[in-house]
């Protein structure tokens, strides 16, 4: 406990507000106590950017006023006195000039943009960095670790693998001085809910989804979860830093869900399993086999017993034995509290 010590200042600019973004900024005002007396923090937001333009204050925005404008379906450039129509979010990170960057925009396998020129930005100028968004990561990570090593600032981004499950902390601190033999992970909500409820309530798969997009859980274009690109991209983060392998999404073998039906969730279950779609590293030899499928686990399997929001990921390791860490995610706060912690894990005292 930090006592009589006043909190050190963190000036940052958060790209995005959307349902990560906009619950962040609220932890950052709700949790403002505990991070002063804990961890000797002040999070002070100096920038903040949505697809409306950007606020820009170097005395500081109200995050609490952000985050009741977002709730309005107000853009921030509407933000009184400080508030920049159209101002393009790289632009608005550059004239900022924080200590920190936190990136929370839509994650696109593309071009990863506009979150990887921003992230680029950031660690170039000495700038850390955490981010939930996948895509910089999927599209750059070995040339971002780089860039952050050569600046000598740190680039957190624990919260892009299933959000507040520590699969990316427990594989890359807690594993230390162990070989991963396996990854099996439960790396994808959306489709572990899909999957759960055909099984326990017989519905087929489109009518899953529509249930999933009913409940705002399912993207208007679902094919990033769907079709196991999520997840995969998830396995990729997960090799790239937990197993030292430098990895494209062309190295994992992926299949989604749109082919399971009704008739293979039942059939499994008569054999005593479940289908989940199951993100798979496998060790052969020197090397990592990769997978994103449709899998029929033992129903004993720690990861077949996941309800419909839970996600999961069990390593198996060569001298650490067997660690399982699952999680209830039914909404994104856990995500948004994952970049709390990697916030606090950067600067934290
Ligand atoms: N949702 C989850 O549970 C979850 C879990 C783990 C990781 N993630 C990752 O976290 C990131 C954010 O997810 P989310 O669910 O918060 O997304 P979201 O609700 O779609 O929010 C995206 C935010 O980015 C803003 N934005 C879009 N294009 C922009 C641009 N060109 N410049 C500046 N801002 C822009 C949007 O502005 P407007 O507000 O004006 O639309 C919105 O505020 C994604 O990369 C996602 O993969 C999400």
């Amino acid at each position: 406990m930090i006592e009589n010590t006043s909190p050190r200042t963190v000036r940052f600019f958060i790209a995005g507000l959307g349902n990560i973004g906009r619950r962040f900024m609220s932890l950052v005002a709700s949790q403002e106590g505990i991070l002063a007396a804990r961890y000797g923090l002040r999070l002070v937001p100096v920038g903040a950017a949505d697809s409306s333009g950007a606020a820009l204050d170097p005395a500081g925005l109200d995050a609490s006023r952000i985050v009741a404008m977002k709730e309005a379906r107000q853009g921030v450039a509407g933000y009184p006195s400080a508030g920049r129509p159209g101002l393009a979010v790289r632009q608005a990170l550059a004239e900022a000039a924080p200590d920190l960057f936190v990136e929370a925009t839509p994650t696109n396998l593309r071009d990863a943009e506009p979150g990887l020129g921003c992230i680029r930005d950031a660690l170039g100028h000495g700038t850390p960095v955490v981010t939930a968004s996948k895509g910089p990561l999927v599209l750059a990570y070995q040339e971002l670790m780089g860039l952050a090593a050569r600046s000598g600032v740190r680039l957190g981004f624990s919260a892009t693998v299933a959000g507040g499950l520590p699969t990316v902390n427990l594989g890359r601190r807690d594993l230390a001085g162990s070989t991963v033999q396996r990854v099996e992970g439960i790396l994808n909500g959306t489709t572990n809910y899909i999957l759960t409820t055909m099984a326990e309530e017989g519905l087929s798969f489109d009518e899953a989804l529509a249930e999933a997009r009913r409940r705002g859980h399912a993207e208007a274009d679902p094919s990033l979860d769907v079709d196991g690109w999520d997840a995969a991209a998830k396995l990729l983060i997960v090799a790239s830093s937990v197993l030292h392998r430098p990895t494209t999404l062309a190295d994992i073998d992926v299949e989604g869900i749109r082919g399971v039906t009704p008739r293979h969730l039942a059939q499994a279950s008569r054999m005593g399993k479940v289908i989940k779609l199951l993100a798979l590293a496998e060790r052969v030899d020197d090397d990592y086999r990769l997978s994103v499928h449709p899998t029929a686990l033992e129903r004993v399997h720690p990861l077949a017993r996941l309800s419909s929001w839970q996600m999961g990921v069990r390593y198996t390791t060569d001298t650490m034995g067997v660690i399982t860490a699952v999680i209830d995610e039914p909404d994104p706060w856990p995500t948004a509290a994952a970049v709390l912690r990697d916030v606090i894990d950067v600067f934290g005292s």
